[in-house]
């Protein structure tokens, strides 16, 4: 499959009507999903003149599932012409089903050019049950489709580079399993001695996010204006603000919860033990954003919470063992957001001996 993968351009047969044998020219990528590889194809947003549901291709899938595609690379050298031709069963996958986000991520990550089409809003096309044939160099014979070397690991690169901090949201609610996962997510993350020192507070109800807004508002009022910054800074910014937590379905408050944590006499040791359950919370908001991310929804991270936790506390009548850390806002992004660059490999890694 790593053949298949790393190609741009597949030619997919399928059946028309009469039995009649159509070939389109795809884009795709290959993914991991329920135990199999999968190839996946997006209904896409190039000049068409009919909807997507009416294509002959998703015409032809519905009515007879089995499907074929070649992927191959010509040479004038003939001893490395390489083909693989893959067979199996298609399906039509609408945006709600598991495999779509999978999929999309997975498209993204392969052609950029995806990243400015709606394609997560259109159903895509799944190749499953594959079996494939190679031909390589005058050698030619079924091989077995196996499974990625390592599982999963095409898929988690194309999510880290995928989450983006959203900033604007579209009002759509978010389904709560989506919610759930990504907490349980944020469960799996490491923590000193294991005990998990974060919890997370949920707010849903419009009100509540106004309410939580509001309040916010008003702390970081008194501190731009104690930054000497102009009313008219002071409006914009706090407007901005306000809309975020409100616009969007649904905002988590990770907050650190240190009762738990190792006590000791020395305040040095007792620093580092507090300083290690924030390194954790990142690692948990992390594990929290990409699974937010591969379920095709978006998040932000606003860390005005750290400014008045007490504030956020009160108004969510929280523990008091409770210190809120952090907002993320979660939900369908209105826009996509400009992306900053990276620093280059040589620049993070500092010293390899
Ligand atoms: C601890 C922390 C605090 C952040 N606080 C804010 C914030 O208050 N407002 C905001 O818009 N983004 C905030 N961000 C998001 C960063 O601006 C963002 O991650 C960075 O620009 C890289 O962009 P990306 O997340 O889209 O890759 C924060 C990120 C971190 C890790």
């Amino acid at each position: 499959m790593t053949f298949v993968q790393g190609r741009r351009v597949g030619r997919l047969a399928t059946v028309g009507e009469g039995g009649i044998p159509s070939v389109v020219p795809i884009c795709y990528a290959v993914i991991h999903y329920d135990g199999e590889p999968v190839v996946v194809s997006a209904l896409d947003e190039k000049p068409k003149h009919v909807p997507l549901r009416d294509l002959a291709r998703v015409r032809n899938i519905l009515r007879r599932p089995k499907v074929s595609m070649v992927v191959d690379d010509y040479h004038e050298d003939w001893r490395a012409l390489t083909f693989t031709r893959l067979s199996g069963k298609a399906e039509i996958i609408e945006p709600d089903h598991g495999l779509h986000a999978v999929g999309i991520t997975a498209l993204r990550a392969k052609y950029p050019q995806y990243e400015r089409m709606a394609i997560n809003a259109a159903p895509l096309i799944a190749i499953r049950q594959l079996r494939a044939t190679s031909w390589h160099g005058g050698k030619t014979g079924p091989s077995p489709v196996e499974p990625f070397a390592q599982p999963g690991a095409t898929e988690l690169a194309a999510l880290v580079r995928g989450r983006r901090s959203v900033r604007s949201f579209q009002s759509r609610s978010v389904p709560r399993n989506i919610i759930e996962q990504a907490i349980a997510a944020a469960g799996w993350a490491p923590s000193p001695h294991g005990r998990q020192p974060w919890r997370f507070a949920v707010i849903e109800a419009p009100e509540r996010r106004a309410s939580l807004a509001a309040a916010m508002a008003e702390s970081w009022q008194t501190q731009l204006e104690l930054d000497g910054q102009t009313p008219e800074i002071v409006r914009v910014r706090l407007d901005k603000s306000r809309q975020r937590l409100r616009d969007a379905p649904i905002l988590i408050v990770p907050c650190l919860y240190l009762a738990e944590l190792d006590h000791y006499p020395d305040p040095a040791r007792q620093e580092a033990e507090r300083i290690m359950a924030i390194q954790s919370l990142g690692a948990a908001i992390q594990n929290l954003l990409l699974s937010i991310h591969a379920a095709g929804l978006d998040a932000g991270w606003m860390c005005a919470p750290l400014f008045c936790p007490e504030l956020v506390r009160d108004e969510l009548g929280l523990e008091a063992a409770l210190i809120p850390h952090a907002l993320i806002p979660v939900g369908y992004a209105a826009k996509d957001p400009a992306r900053r660059g990276r620093l280059p490999l040589a620049s993070l890694i500092v010293n390899w001996e």
